[in-house]
């Protein structure tokens, strides 16, 4: 049995396996769900064994309907129960990650469930998922990051009309502007965001995560300083490999 309450965690041949778990609710994100997802996080970041990350949700209707409508409605105003999420950084630590992460879409992908996923590396999504930040609706914007992830991912006039006009978009649109990475039959989505979860498994930790960093940090700053940083991540993964050649007894390259 999960000790949390909201999450499965499991961890098997270098893959981490997060599913959202409340099916009933349509994995909607509430304040449980915050509290695990930090606790799962922070033993990703710790654990050595994980190469990679995966994020799914369970049932077979969405990823993640968004934030918990019910929480919402018993908080003393919505903004109250934003300051209440804000109390543990789940998407600062969620984006700060070493490892890779892997986000497998199906149905729904609403509000939170949709910016867990613009934090991930890599979409994957099945064919009938739908994506949209219904935030208007409630009279709010996005706090866990999405008014910044989505224009970086699909560009400022996509994003606003996303946001500002709630408009949702299928699987086949979200893979023309960027969205996912990838559009696939419901049936193959978990085997294929296995299999790329597994190639990813299968090379040195270490040059998979430097690789995330230079692409990552690489774009928040000028080309120049990219290159920069490529070079330094170069080296510094050069340096590493002589050193465990030498320590094993081989030559250095
Ligand atoms: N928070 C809490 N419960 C939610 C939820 C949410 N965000 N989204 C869905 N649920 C619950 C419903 O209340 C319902 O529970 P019930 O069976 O006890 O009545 C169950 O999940 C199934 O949802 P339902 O609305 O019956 O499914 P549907 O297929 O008719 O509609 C959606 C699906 C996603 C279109 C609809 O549920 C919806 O609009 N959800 C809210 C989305 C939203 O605004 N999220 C907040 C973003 S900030």
């Amino acid at each position: 049995m999960s000790p949390y309450e909201t999450l499965k965690y499991e961890k098997e041949e270098g893959i981490g396996y997060v599913t959202l778990n409340r099916p009933q609710q349509l994995n909607a994100y509430n304040i449980q769900m915050r509290d695990d997802l930090y606790e799962i996080l922070k033993a990703i970041q710790a654990d050595r064994e994980v190469r990679v990350a995966l994020f799914q949700g369970a049932g077979e209707k969405a990823f993640c309907a968004g934030a918990d409508l019910s929480e919402f409605l018993t908080a003393p105003s919505p903004v109250i129960a934003r300051r209440v999420r804000w109390q543990r950084d789940v998407w600062g630590l969620l984006l700060g990650l070493p490892q890779p992460l892997i986000a497998a879409l199906h149905g729904y992908v609403l509000g939170s469930g949709l910016e867990i996923a613009l934090c991930c590396d890599i979409r994957i999504a099945s064919l009938e998922a739908r994506f949209g930040l219904p935030e208007m609706g409630l009279g709010i914007i996005p706090a866990a990051g999405g008014s910044q992830t989505l224009p970086r991912t699909v560009g400022r006039a996509r994003a606003l009309e996303m946001l500002m006009a709630n408009r949702w978009i299928d699987s086949r649109e979200a893979w023309r502007i960027g969205l996912v990475n990838r559009v696939v039959a419901r049936d193959e989505l978990v085997s294929v965001a296995r299999q790329t979860a597994g190639a990813i498994a299968s090379y040195d930790p270490m040059a998979v995560q430097y690789a995330k960093q230079a692409v990552i940090k690489g774009r928040e700053g000028r080309l120049k300083e990219g290159l920069a940083l490529e070079k330094r991540l170069f080296r510094r993964l050069m340096t590493a490999r002589n050193r465990t050649n030498i320590e094993a007894g081989g030559s250095t390259c």
